[in-house]
C-alpha cells in the first residue's frame, strides 16, 4: 500500500515538475519572443517578422517593453497625436512602449479584440498606440529611448526619431 502511495506521490511530483517547466518555458517565450540581443543596457530587437495586432513583450533594463505592430484599421483610426507615438520601420508602424501604467505602475493587459489596453489596477485604458482613453493614467505609456537600425530597433540608444518625440512632448524621458 505504501509503495503504491509512494508511486502516486512520485507520479504527481513528476507532473508538477513538468507543469513547472512548461510554465517557465511559456514565460520565457512570452517575455522574449523576438530575435533580440541584450548587452550592457541595450536591447536590439529585430522587427522584420512581427505579426500585426499581437502584443509582444520584450525586456529592457528590467522593464517590460511592449511591441505592437499596427494593422491598417488601427492606423486608419489613429489621429495625428496617436500617429506621432508610432515608430516607422520600412513600411510598417509599431508601438514600442514601456509596459508600465503611467498612473501607479501596474502592467496593462492588451485585448486584441478591442485593440486596447486595460490597466486592471484602477480601470485606466489606452488605445493601440498606448494613448490614454480613460483616466486615471495621466499620459500615454512612455516610449523608451530607441534608434532605428535597418529593420532593427536598438533600445537604450537615441536616434533622431526619438529625439523628436522627446522635443515635441510625445513622450517623457524614462
Ligand atoms: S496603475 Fe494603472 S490605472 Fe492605476
Amino acid at each position: 500500500m505504501s509503495s503504491r502511495r509512494d508511486f502516486m506521490g512520485m507520479a504527481l511530483g513528476g507532473f508538477t515538475a513538468l507543469g513547472g517547466l512548461g510554465a517557465l518555458y511559456a514565460m520565457k517565450k512570452s517575455w522574449d519572443p523576438l530575435p533580440s540581443v541584450k548587452s550592457a543596457g541595450f536591447t536590439t530587437i529585430d522587427l522584420s517578422n512581427v505579426p500585426e495586432n499581437e502584443l509582444i513583450t520584450e525586456k529592457w533594463r528590467g522593464k517590460p517593453i511592449f511591441v505592437l505592430k499596427q494593422s491598417k484599421d488601427m492606423l486608419a483610426k489613429a489621429g495625428d497625436a496617436e500617429k506621432a507615438r508610432l515608430i516607422k520601420v520600412g513600411d510598417d508602424y509599431f508601438l514600442v512602449a514601456v509596459g508600465l501604467c503611467t498612473h501607479l505602475g501596474c502592467i496593462p493587459a492588451y485585448d486584441a479584440g478591442s485593440k486596447s489596453f486595460l490597466c486592471a489596477c484602477h480601470g485606466g485604458t489606452y488605445d493601440s498606440t498606448a494613448q490614454v482613453t480613460k483616466a486615471p493614467p495621466p499620459r500615454g505609456l512612455d516610449i523608451p529611448p530607441f534608434k532605428i537600425d535597418g529593420t532593427k530597433l536598438v533600445l537604450g540608444e537615441t536616434g533622431p526619431e526619438y529625439d523628436k518625440m522627446l522635443a515635441d512632448g510625445t513622450t517623457m524621458a524614462v
